[in-house]
């Protein structure tokens, strides 16, 4: 059955493969994203892209009406909009720390918030949350990130204990290192080092994310929900 799908930051990395697994299953795909002239990138990459600052809950508001105005009640949110600023703590500055929590845990809410009351009603519904290794692990250089990300997992689980018995999941998936822009603003000899120590000797596609997201949103995933599904080829083992 075909379903509405909104994933933030869906036109890069990660988010863009999901857009498009989701996409190739079948369902209606919108992708919000801060960049300029979402219209015609929406065009360039096959669906539909609309502005949004996820860090925004006004913005947020806005962009889930237009698309429900446009294409229907939203049936899959994937929060995968996500940021870096990474620094070690005692040269972070507020602003770095604001940003990250603002774009990584505020955008979670802000989102969630605006389509959870329809699925309710509807009795369906889908949430995936983009977490992360570094999440579970932490890392050098990332208390902002590690608790931002550490945060979404505790918000997962809270939304799932909320929504289970309205036919909603909400899950979470915590990527390892992956082949995105992202990824390669890591200083070089710091990523070497980083790689050498995934098991599986290399660095995630995105697309393998994809379709880990694509599964938790699927009909099939029904009796998932409140789980955190680590994607991280055997950085950290967690359970
Ligand atoms: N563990 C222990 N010590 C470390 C270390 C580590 N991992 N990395 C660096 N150090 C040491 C250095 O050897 C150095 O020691 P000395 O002072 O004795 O020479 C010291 O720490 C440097 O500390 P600084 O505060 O001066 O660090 P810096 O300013 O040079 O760099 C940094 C800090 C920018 C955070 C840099 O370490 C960095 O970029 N690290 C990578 C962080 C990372 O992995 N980010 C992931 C981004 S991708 C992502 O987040 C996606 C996802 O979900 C997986």
């Amino acid at each position: 059955m075909a379903r509405i799908a909104i994933v933030t930051g869906g036109t890069q990395g990660i988010g863009l493969a999901i857009a498009r697994e989701l996409k190739a299953a079948g369902d209606t795909v919108v992708a919000l994203d801060c960049k300029p002239d979402p219209e015609a990138l929406g065009q360039s990459l096959g669906f539909a892209v609309r502005a949004c600052d996820v860090g925004d809950f006004e913005q947020c508001r806005a962009a889930v009406a237009e698309v429900e105005q446009v294409f229907g009640p939203v049936d899959i949110l994937v929060n995968n909009a996500g940021i870096t600023r990474d620094a070690t703590l005692h040269k972070m500055t507020p602003e770095q720390w604001r940003q990250v929590v603002r774009v990584d845990l505020d955008g979670v809410f802000n989102m969630s918030r605006q389509v959870i009351g329809g699925m309710r009603e509807r009795g369906f519904g889908r949430i995936v949350n983009l977490s992360s290794v570094n999440a579970q692990k932490g890392q050098f250089g990332q208390t902002n990130y590690c608790a931002a990300k550490a945060a979404v997992i505790g918000f997962t689980k809270a939304l799932a204990l909320e929504s289970a018995s309205k036919g909603i999941t909400v899950n979470a998936v915590a990527p390892g290192y992956t082949d995105t822009a992202m990824v390669a603003a890591v200083p070089a000899a710091i990523l070497e080092s980083i790689k050498a120590s995934v098991p599986v000797g290399r660095l995630a596609q995105p697309e393998e994310i994809a379709r880990c997201v694509a599964f938790l949103a699927s009909d099939k995933a029904g009796f998932i929900t409140g789980a955190t599904l680590a994607v991280n080829g055997g950085l950290y083992m967690v359970g």
